[in-house]
């Protein structure tokens, strides 16, 4: 128990003195959490450790003590913390210990309910209107004087409306707006400094800056949501008037906070709110409810940290820590090297993650993350998983920092980096690894769509010899399965099903099983419409393919290289003896609006599915990319969104349109 404690201690005090925290708050939260438990069962051992000097327990404690820093101040009235909830099992096991605790006869039929904003919390007093001090929370007792620094907030006053109670303490989260955040690290990286992990310690950390005017650059925001201490001030009913009250002393509310009945609409709220994350311009990390009635709250009282009548639903964590088992290379199908985290399963942005990227040699070297480290893994939205970097202080002595390996770990041919490049490559063409996924991409929905061919079945086919290309695909013969485990009769015959119906696939989906370089879905269709079959295109010269609207020559090259190469004549040759008659593409009779504009469709619309949108777009001449770039002309959003996808366009300032919108752009080619 010592040694937990003095974990806890450790990350307490660098989360709140420092603003520097090493593991994430999930993590962070767990640990107390177990420090809390094993204290609850061995009170003995707990309470003679506090009487050995260490003082109370930092599982008891609210927040960090005062750095020393800045001036203390003695709240008036404690700056509480909240309990929190992890999933529904325990808001509503909460919601029934208040019931009990009131009596059974007494209902609680009005739940207040708003967001956690994930920041820096603040009482800010004001004497006669005027603001005259402004403190953090430190430990819930007395907090910091950082008055100079709030002056800087501009949704802050100054001074309160005439009318206002001779005191008030107004308590709320200090914050940085993301768009502010992203702004701010830019700046930092462009002058050589180091980035701030989050929009948190940011804000904490420009808060606890000495000089106001560095503070004042820094664009810090502030949400209210509560109130200290108030002398003579109105009569206040409920939490929901103290919202009203603070709009009348010229605050802005948070917009997101609701009134409702019961548990059942907390829960609603909280799933709505789960799926908005990322839509909103400053981060929250949970959902905080409580009870509305104000005299409801004080017979229900709080314990000696938190209120008994609110509670922190904690959404799920978008940052955890966990073991880095190893960085394996996995080999691409054009044989580029990719280092990648095998991470001991964590659950983090709401799934189970036991790998994420690393991207290249220099990533891992800048992040300096080493097999056997405790690393922070980061999942937000739909976002995929990424290694923030090493927790330090949980590193074993004896680390090394981890070095790319010398071979292929398929084909143990020497990996290249060619100068100038972050990407290490195999440059064995015939790498059973570049064999696989060559044929995995042919393979795939996208490309030939074939059935019972996945990655088990591609393998098995690759090791054994029995195919080495994907102009074999067509060619081999299903039987040889049969003396394999797990295939049979109907697993045989299913795939020569499949194989069957994949041979007169569309003329551009087969351009696009060929993993082409440059050559996309889009492109691929662009290529079919304007060549009609493989041997038209394969005759094709780079002036020819570069005069089509939307491609370049970049793209004419690729594909005449592509095409000069022996085997992939050979590629060719055989995919026609195998049966291959690609559905040849049909002329679009439809005004070709589109000719040359890139439009992205996210989320479901309600008159077209999603392949029917792409072939609305593509059917007039545009291309209808999966991705949002500068190059996008429009985004077009139906429900659900992918929110990345929204980001990305605001950012670039694109046009997003509805589906009514998205009509009027197909029919005119113009934006409405
Ligand atoms: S009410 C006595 N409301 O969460 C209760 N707190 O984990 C006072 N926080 O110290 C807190 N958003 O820094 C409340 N809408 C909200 C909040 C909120 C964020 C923070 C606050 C508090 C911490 C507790």
């Amino acid at each position: 128990m010592a040694s937990l404690r003095e974990r806890v201690a450790h990350h307490l005090h660098l989360y709140h003195e420092l603003d520097a925290p090493e593991i994430p708050d999930a993590d962070f939260d767990r640990l107390v959490h177990e420090l809390r438990d094993l204290e609850d069962a061995h009170p003995d051992v707990a309470a003679a450790l506090d009487a050995d000097g260490s003082g109370v327990s930092p599982a008891q404690q609210v927040g960090g003590a005062a750095s020393g820093a800045f001036s203390p101040v003695r709240h008036d009235v404690p700056m509480m913390s909240l309990d929190n909830a992890f999933d529904v099992d325990e808001l509503r096991g909460w919601g029934d210990r208040l019931v009990r605790r009131l009596g059974e006869d007494r209902a609680i039929d009005r739940w207040n309910i708003e967001l956690k904003f994930d920041g820096l919390a603040l009482s800010i007093r004001y004497e006669d209107g005027q603001l005259v001090q402004a403190a953090t929370r430190g430990d819930g007792t007395t907090g910091e004087d950082v008055t100079h620094t709030v002056r800087t907030i501009a949704d802050i006053p100054h001074s309160l409306p005439a009318g206002a109670p001779p005191v008030v303490e107004v308590r709320g989260e200090a914050y940085m707006r993301r768009s502010t955040f992203d702004a701010l690290n830019d700046a930092q990286v462009a002058a050589g400094l180091k980035p701030y992990v989050n929009p948190r310690n940011a804000a904490a950390g420009s808060i606890r800056q000495k000089d106001p005017a560095v503070a004042a650059t820094r664009n810090l925001s502030f949400w209210p949501y509560q109130l200290g201490r108030v002398d003579n001030g109105p009569a206040l009913e409920r939490h929901s008037d103290t919202f009203r009250f603070l709009t009348e002393l010229g605050f802005t509310v948070n917009d997101h906070h609701r009134v409702v009945d019961g548990l059942d609409d907390v829960v609603a709220f909280i799933h709505e709110y789960e799926g908005r994350r990322h839509d909103l311009d400053y981060e929250f990390d949970g959902v905080v409810v409580k009870v509305d009635e104000l005299d409801v709250q004080r017979e229900l009282g709080s314990t000696s940290r938190a209120p008994r009548w609110a509670i922190a639903y904690k959404l799920p964590p978008e940052e955890r820590a966990t073991r880095l088992i190893d960085i394996p290379i996995s080999i691409g199908t054009n044989g580029s090297a990719t280092p990648y985290a095998l991470l001991e399963p964590v659950f983090v942005g709401g799934v189970t993650v036991t790998n994420a990227t690393l991207h290249n040699e220099d990533q891992v070297r800048a992040k300096d993350v080493r097999p056997g480290d405790m690393v922070i893994v980061r999942r937000a939205g739909d976002v995929i998983p990424e290694v923030v970097g090493p927790v330090l202080s949980e590193r074993a002595k004896d680390s090394v920092p981890w070095a790319f390996p010398a071979d292929c770990p398929v084909c143990a041919t020497p990996l290249i980096r060619p100068e100038g490049e972050a990407r290490h490559r195999c440059p064995n063409f015939h790498c059973p690894a570049q064999i696989r996924g060559r044929i995995e991409h042919f393979a795939q929905r996208g490309a030939m769509d074939i059935e019972f061919f996945g990655e088990r079945t591609i393998d098995l086919l690759v090791t054994e010899g029995v195919i080495a290309d994907v102009g074999d695909v067509f060619c081999f013969d299903p039987e040889a399965l049969r003396s394999f485990e797990g295939f049979g009769d109907t697993s045989i015959e299913n795939l020569a099903g499949a194989l069957e119906v994949s041979r007169t696939r569309p003329l551009g989906k087969v351009i696009f099983g060929l993993a082409i370089p440059h050559v996309g879905s889009s492109n691929a269709e662009l290529l079919a419409k304007a060549f009609g079959s493989l041997d038209a295109l394969a005759g094709a010269s780079a002036e020819q393919i570069a005069g089509i609207d939307g491609l370049g020559s970049v793209i004419a090259d690729s594909v005449v290289e592509w095409f000069a190469v022996e085997s992939n004549a050979a590629i060719l040759a055989k995919l026609s003896e195998g049966g291959v008659r690609p559905e040849a593409p049909q002329v679009s009779t439809l005004e070709q609006t589109l000719v040359g504009k890139s439009i992205v469709v996210s989320g479901g619309l309600a008159n077209y599915g999603r392949a029917e949108a792409k072939a609305a777009i593509v059917d007039r001449g545009g291309k209808a990319p999966g991705s949002v770039s500068k190059s996008t002309f429009a985004l077009v959003v139906g429900n659900d969104p992918g929110a990345s996808k929204v980001t990305k366009a605001e950012e670039l300032g694109l046009p997003i349109l509805d589906e009514a919108g998205f009509d009027a752009l197909l029919s005119t080619g113009e934006l409405p």
